[in-house]
């Protein structure tokens, strides 16, 4: 059993869900987790053994609070197993160029905050329509069209691929 932090932003919702669910997944797995919202105070619990970082992109960036929580937390967790949930759209393109500029931002996002070594997975994410304002709405349903995406009906498109991100978690788990 480790000690675990899953520290994650999310800005419409959909990785703070998908931070409860590898939680949740970890907490079966018999590990003792702390789920840490990014832009809330740190926890005062002890340092953890292993962390999980999770977050969103938006506009080309993941949330400046995981890239203020995960600088700060880089030299606590030097040499202990991380592992970054990255979510966007474009994990889920099936152009290869939007795939590999994903995984540019997400690779870059781990060295500017000086972690290295970190296991990486690249999350499709959603689209929320209740979440946006109209203009945002709007864009997000055109950038769903450039991509023969059809939105739901109920305006909760989701793209994750969950036994992919459940793969990953057990994955980074068996590894501790
Ligand atoms: C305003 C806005 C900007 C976005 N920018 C990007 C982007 O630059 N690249 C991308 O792949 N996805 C982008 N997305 C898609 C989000 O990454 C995706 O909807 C994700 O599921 C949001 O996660 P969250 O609900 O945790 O914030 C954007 C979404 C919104 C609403």
């Amino acid at each position: 059993m480790a000690r675990i932090l899953v520290c994650y932003a999310t800005t419409q919702g959909h990785t703070g869900a998908l931070a409860a669910r590898a939680a949740a997944r970890l907490t079966a797995g018999g590990h003792a987790v702390e789920l840490w919202n990014a832009a809330d105070p740190p926890p005062s619990t002890q340092p953890p053994e292993a962390v999980l970082l999770m977050g969103s992109l938006h506009l080309g960036k993941h949330q400046d609070a995981l890239a203020r929580a995960a600088k700060a937390g880089a030299p606590l967790w030097a040499g202990k197993p991380v592992a970054f949930v990255s979510v966007s759209l474009a994990a889920g393109s099936r152009d290869p160029r939007e795939v590999a500029a994903a995984r540019a931002i997400a690779t870059d996002f781990l060295a500017d905050a000086g972690i290295k070594g970190a296991a990486l997975h690249l999350a499709a994410g959603a689209v929320h329509e209740r979440e946006l304002n109209w203009i945002t709405r709007w864009m997000m349903r055109e950038i769903l069209a450039k991509h023969d995406a059809t939105p739901d009906p109920s305006g909760d498109t989701v793209f994750t691929d969950y036994a992919a991100l459940d793969g990953f978690i057990d994955a980074f788990a068996a590894g501790l």
